[in-house]
């Protein structure tokens, strides 16, 4: 059967809907997309069937987010809104939520994730306090404060170190956990640990982030032949099928539309891209700010890979 537009939903534990397919609207470096850009790419997958767009505070692109679902004319109703609260802000978690909602200009956030579990000063330095527990007790808390404001909450980049520390004192259990996922890091063990506790999981740079390896590779064109898509369409396709929610980002507007219409994979395609990582040297993260390098660093946000609970940069 041809690639087909993705309309799959993944029921939260909070009782609301997110779609399948985000787009992701983090730029590389904050300021690198000319605004009207970002705004015409976001307008332009609203009106091919996005329904999920995913941002942060720190991408500083709220405003351009807000302002595109307005000019879509997409009903904000039927659109899933995700950003997150800042590592700098984890010691005034309302006044954050209130300041990103004010950018945006909409009245409520679908998920608001605590983006990284360690909290840092306003003027950017490492500090341990609040802890991601205490952080998490005050999302809570403007969760019960503005329920209608605020419909999830989740967490992203939590591993599962961090995210038993987080259980042990939580009332709500995280709707969804943001990581980094795709085949050279397709996270096995912490995404079943996740699913069997209920907590949604999606894939931040699901393709590999800029100028991907995955994407040259032989094998994952040989499938993206036999489908008749391109190598993008494969791996966003198994990453959805494993009940994963996906939030490319592409400012191409052909790239667009494939990154949400893909082929039905059959179990053998599946166990390829499952054990994908297996070869030599596909074992590593490819997001910059991970350690994603060819060099690699294992310090992210201030924190050690252990602190993290973070397997080491290069997993043979
Ligand atoms: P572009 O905006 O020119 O499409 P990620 O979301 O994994 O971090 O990846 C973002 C990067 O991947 C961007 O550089 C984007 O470039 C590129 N990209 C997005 N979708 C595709 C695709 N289907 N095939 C190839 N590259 C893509």
């Amino acid at each position: 059967m041809a690639a087909t537009i993705c309309t799959k939903k993944f029921l939260l534990n909070s009782g609301f809907y997110m779609p399948a397919v985000g787009l992701g609207t983090w730029q590389g470096q904050v300021g690198s997309t000319a605004a009207t850009e970002m705004r015409d790419t976001i307008v332009y997958a609203l009106k091919q069937g996005y329904r999920h767009i995913d941002t942060a505070a720190v991408y500083g692109v709220e405003e351009i987010v807000g302002d595109a679902i307005r000019m879509s004319g997409v009903p904000r109703s039927e659109i899933f809104l995700v950003t997150k609260l800042h590592s700098t802000h984890h010691h005034k978690v309302e006044q954050a939520f209130k300041a990103s909602l004010a950018r945006l200009g909409l009245d409520y956030i679908d998920l608001y994730l605590m983006h990284w579990p360690q909290s840092l000063t306003e003027d950017g330095k490492h500090t341990d306090t609040p802890t991601p527990a205490e952080t998490w007790l005050a999302m809570e808390a403007l969760k019960k404060k503005y329920p209608d404001q605020v419909r999830s909450l989740g967490v992203s980049n939590f591993s599962q170190k961090t995210m038993d520390e987080l259980l042990k004192v939580a009332t709500i259990i995280p709707a969804s956990n943001q990581i980094e996922v795709h085949p050279m890091l397709p996270q096995h063990e912490l995404i079943k640990y996740l699913q069997e506790k209920g907590i949604n999981v999606t894939c931040y740079s699901p393709l590999g982030q800029y100028n991907s390896p995955i994407l040259k590779h032989p094998s994952i064109l040989a499938l993206a032949e036999k489908h008749g898509v391109a190598a993008g369409q494969v791996i966003l396709a198994w990453e959805v099928a494993k009940d994963l929610a996906v939030i490319p980002k592409s400012t191409n507007l052909k790239r667009i539309v494939e990154n949400i219409t893909y082929p039905t994979l059959d179990t053998e395609d599946i166990r390829v891209l499952d054990q994908f990582y297996k070869g030599p040297g596909l074992h590593r993260r490819l997001c910059q700010i991970n350690g994603g390098t060819p060099t690699g660093h294992d310090i992210v946000m201030g924190w050690t890979y252990e602190q993290l609970g973070w397997e080491p940069y290069t997993i043979e």
